[in-house]
């Protein structure tokens, strides 16, 4: 129970997702079993949709962990480049390998470092950003992911809802509360700046969906 659906809802919408391919399942699922904190598959989904839609052939991540999700998106791709940042070198080295055990270390740049102080050096015009990185500063990397968006681009937010704690005080823990306060800042000002529209989807842990006008 992670307080956003209910297990029987979530089981039910992961069953109707065609797997990702053997390769990738079984990269999902050694994640899974290491409890790396991967993308849900009904989040990934909801991204191929968004890819799809767009027709992105440029799209910026902020949190690689393993790669799982940059892999993902850039087999969703087919053509075009994943950039994505990671600021643990543990992570870092394993996704570069992970990437090239994929083959595709020339559609996936990886930069390391902490995104608050690389992501402005990080050149691109991008369809599609995906944040998933730490969740007080997703307002920073929002406003410099901006920046860099295409008109009718979209910015993609995960875990904005935090099991379930950013819809209800009794659900905070007391060490949480500094990031459950600057969670619902970001989705006050994602939601209500006139230059975006966001749609908030109870998806995995939370995903919010930003086009930018
Ligand atoms: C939830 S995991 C990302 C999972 C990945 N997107 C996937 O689904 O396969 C978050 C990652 O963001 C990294 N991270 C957290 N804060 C960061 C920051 N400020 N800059 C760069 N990476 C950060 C963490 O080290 C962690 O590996």
């Amino acid at each position: 129970m992670d307080n956003i659906n209910r297990e029987y809802i979530d089981e039910y919408i992961s069953s109707l997702i065609e797997d990702e391919g053997n390769e990738l399942k079984d990269f999902r699922e050694y994640c899974e079993e290491r409890n790396l904190p991967i993308i849900h598959k009904e989040v990934g989904q909801f991204i191929k949709l968004v890819i799809n839609q767009l027709n992105a052939k440029n799209i910026i991540e902020i949190g690689t962990n393993v790669g799982y999700s940059s892999i993902f998106m850039s087999k969703v791709m087919k053509e075009g480049k994943v950039v994505t940042l990671e600021r643990s070198e543990r992570f870092y080295k394993e996704a570069l390998k992970n990437i090239s055990d994929f083959g595709l270390e020339n559609n996936i740049q990886v930069y390391f470092g902490d995104a608050v102080d690389i992501l402005d050096e990080v050149e691109g015009n991008f369809d599609m950003a995906f944040i998933d990185a730490a969740k007080s500063y997703y307002r920073i990397f929002f406003d410099k992911c901006l920046k860099k968006m295409k008109p009718g681009g979209i910015i993609l937010s995960d875990n904005v809802l935090y099991q379930g704690m950013i819809a209800s005080d009794e659900l905070v823990v007391r060490r949480k509360k500094t990031l459950v306060r600057n969670l619902r800042n970001y989705l006050e000002y994602i939601s209500h700046d006139k230059r975006f529209v966001t749609s908030v989807l109870p998806l995995g842990d939370g995903l919010a969906v930003t086009l930018i006008n």
